[in-house]
């Protein structure tokens, strides 16, 4: 007999890593509410509401704010397959696993990828970049914003300039710090955005908000191909060559994003429910109050790092505000500390990819768990685990000196 096993019954963890962090209850609670018919007025309603919501979380004025369906990759391959025609030349500043996946995607979208390289924990001068682009000339600069993996943020606001000076598109992959750290999308010349709701937006993965601008609305519009099934009379085809990638075509998503509705996918429902409640959310704290919130609690989590005797990691004064690196003290086991952590407080905190795997944990306080008081019983549980493996803080250090930060701010 093949076995159907019990329900699913997965108990409640403090999600304090890298992300997905803990969903936001009244997020749950918008995906378990009816499911509606894709053409049905009240859902194309929450359709057009989510597009309104995203413009105002991304800051921008962009008619093109909407969903890929999909986690924070989708989103970059939406983007990047829409816009990079095989043989065109990308600009990717690599510093960290982040930068790595956009070069890696940009050349599975048939990109000439030209990559400049930084030590990990490290950014990237605006001069740098620029000197990139004289040499290789790229079509599209694309960039992540938050690396999660070094828990290092690139600063963007001179890029956006730096790109129209050569002619160039500029793309930034936010999954990371949409909602935790402000993406002002026009203020920066960002021709194009994408996040995902996993981290600072406090939701679940599986759906990746994007934003773009009316330059990039041109460029894929020359690449327009609808699909043999559903093309209008009078179909005339873009004279670009053909989005290799029929789900993340962005024009024929933009057809079904816009009043003729021309059908695309089946939008899901319950994702875009939990997107358009994550974004209600966000503005209803009020964007501002919210970045201030994840400086705060940085500046908390260092200071608690910091008076426990821990080194941090990386270039702190380009530190992610929603996760901090610290080094594993010589000595310890660092699994074995993250085991700990999970199993005596059902608390997750991580660890990192390829050169930094086993050299330091990552604690991630965003959105939902950007609490004083998940981070005060982060703090408190991290050093009860550190002493029985090796490392022993003053009593009490780390909470006390969190408390001090929140307590001054
Ligand atoms: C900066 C960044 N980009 C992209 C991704 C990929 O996201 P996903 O796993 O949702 O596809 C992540 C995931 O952690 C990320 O942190």
């Amino acid at each position: 007999m093949p076995e159907i096993f019990e329900a699913l019954d997965p108990p409640s963890r403090l999600l304090m890593g890298p992300g997905p962090i803990n969903a936001d209850p009244r997020v749950l609670r918008a995906m378990a509410m009816p499911l509606l018919g894709q053409f049905d007025p009240m859902f194309t309603g929450y359709m057009n509401e989510t597009m309104a919501l995203l413009r105002q979380l991304y800051q921008t004025e962009n008619h093109w704010s909407f969903l890929i369906n999909g986690t924070a990759r989708a989103g970059i391959e939406a983007v990047l397959t829409s816009i990079i025609s095989p043989g065109e030349g990308v600009l990717v500043p690599v510093a960290g696993r982040f930068g790595e996946l956009m070069c890696e995607i940009a050349e599975r979208c048939g990109a000439k990828v030209h990559a400049i390289e930084t030590d990990w924990g490290g950014v990237f001068e605006p001069d740098r970049i620029e000197d990139a682009m004289k040499r290789f000339k790229p079509r599209l600069l694309a960039t992540v914003h938050g690396d999660t993996s070094t828990t290092m943020a690139q600063p963007l606001d001179d890029l956006g300039e730096i790109c129209r000076r050569h002619d160039a598109l500029l793309y930034v992959d936010a999954t990371a710090t949409l909602g935790g750290m402000t993406v002002p999308v026009d203020d920066w010349g960002l021709d194009a955005v994408s996040g995902g709701l996993q981290k600072c937006l406090s939701g679940p993965p599986g759906s990746s908000p994007i934003t773009f601008n009316d330059r990039v609305a041109e460029l894929v519009g020359r690449r327009k191909h609808i699909e043999r099934g559903i093309r209008p009379d009078g179909y005339d085809p873009g004279e670009g060559a053909l989005i290799q990638s029929n789900y993340f075509d962005l024009p024929m998503l933009m057809d079904y994003w816009s009043e003729s509705r021309l059908n695309h996918h089946t939008e899901s429902t319950s994702m875009l429910y939990a997107a358009r409640e994550c974004v209600r959310i966000v503005l209803n704290d009020g964007l501002e109050e919210r970045f201030v919130r994840h400086e705060v609690t940085s500046r908390a989590m260092i200071a608690g790092v910091r008076a426990m005797g821990l080194e941090l990691f990386g270039d702190i004064s380009h530190k992610m505000h929603n996760i901090t690196g610290i080094m594993i003290p010589d000595g310890v086991d660092g699994d074995a500390v993250i085991r700990d952590m999970l199993q005596n407080f059902a608390i997750e905190i991580g660890t990192s990819f390829g050169p930094l795997k086993g050299r330091i944990w990552r604690i991630g306080a965003m959105g939902y768990n950007c609490r004083k008081d998940a981070v005060l019983t982060t703090l408190a549980a991290f050093e009860a685990t550190l002493r029985p493996r090796g490392y022993a803080a003053p009593p009490g250090a780390g909470v006390d000196a969190a408390l001090n930060v929140y307590n001054t701010a």
